[in-house]
């Protein structure tokens, strides 16, 4: 069997080969557009790959003793989701927080030198926050989602109002995501400042917008952090479609998402229904 075909039985490696490809399938990923982190536990890792084979070590520009020891599988910089099905040994790699936790030892992936994606800093810091919320935490993954983007140009940046007119674009947005989106000033990407105002929002909410940029989810598996930018980018293509018209005839109503909350036994995040 060749080294590509072993990859593809690696169940991490596998659920990191298909959703890139999905997401690049729904158009939300150009080029090397979006990035993934992937918490992932030594025992399993072991079975793979020899995790005392250190190929190299970079110094972190912000500190993660929290990380420390701490495995993941992440999208490498400038590669296209395109092509991480393709190849993955190229595209992805297994890093490994040192145990200082200001520098990070590359196990795996890789392959043609490059580094994991330089968004690391707002992966890192959000899965810090998550895990103080949630110790199932394991993915953060950053897309370009069309709709979210475009509406980023046209609504206002207000979070609880952006949050409340998603939950009305789709009867079912508030169950899969009553704790709202999180929404932080236009940064530039791949620094310190944009991942802290990102960790900063991801402890109270799992959904962090970047405007005129992208979305970042956080969540317990791949499927259930895909599944939260999807129904995201889901109501934001609703919200592009109706707002081409003059008015909404048949809105959701307040009274209509409390309804919704109490049959579903949700907590809308306070502060946004008005009922
Ligand atoms: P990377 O190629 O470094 O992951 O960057 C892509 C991106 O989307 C930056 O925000
Ligand atoms: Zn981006």
């Amino acid at each position: 069997m060749s080294s590509i075909m072993i990859q593809n039985e690696i169940p991490f490696v596998r659920e990191m080969m298909e959703v890139t490809r999905n997401m690049w399938v729904m158009g939300w990923d150009e080029r090397n557009g979006g990035n993934i982190s992937y918490i992932l536990d030594e025992a399993e890792i072991k079975k793979y790959i020899d995790i005392n084979n250190v190929k190299c070590t970079y110094p972190l520009q912000f500190p993660v003793g929290e990380l420390a020891g701490k495995y993941f599988i992440v999208t490498g910089t400038g590669k296209y989701f395109k092509n991480v099905s393709l190849n993955p040994e190229e595209n992805l790699g297994i890093i490994r927080v040192t145990k200082d936790g200001n520098g990070i030892e590359i196990l795996w992936g890789y392959a043609d030198g490059c580094r994991p994606t330089s968004e690391l800093a707002a992966h890192f810091m959000s899965h810090i926050e998550r895990l103080k919320r949630d110790p199932q935490h394991r993915v953060i993954i950053h897309s370009h989602a069309t709709n979210v983007l475009a509406m980023t140009f046209v609504h206002e940046l207000d979070e609880k109002s952006f949050t409340k007119t998603l939950w009305k674009m789709c009867t079912e947005c508030l169950v899969v995501f009553p704790d709202g989106i999180g929404v932080i000033p236009w940064i530039v990407p791949g620094t310190n400042e944009i991942g802290r105002a990102t960790a900063d929002k991801m402890k109270d909410c799992r959904l962090v917008v970047w405007p005129q940029h992208g979305i970042l989810g956080a969540g317990t598996t791949m499927d259930e952090t895909f599944g939260l930018i999807e129904t995201v980018e889901k109501a934001a293509k609703i919200f592009m479609l109706v707002n081409q018209h003059k008015e909404i005839v048949q809105p959701m109503t307040d009274q209509n998402l409390l309804e919704l909350a109490e049959a579903f036994g949700v907590t809308p995040v306070k502060g946004i229904l008005n009922v």
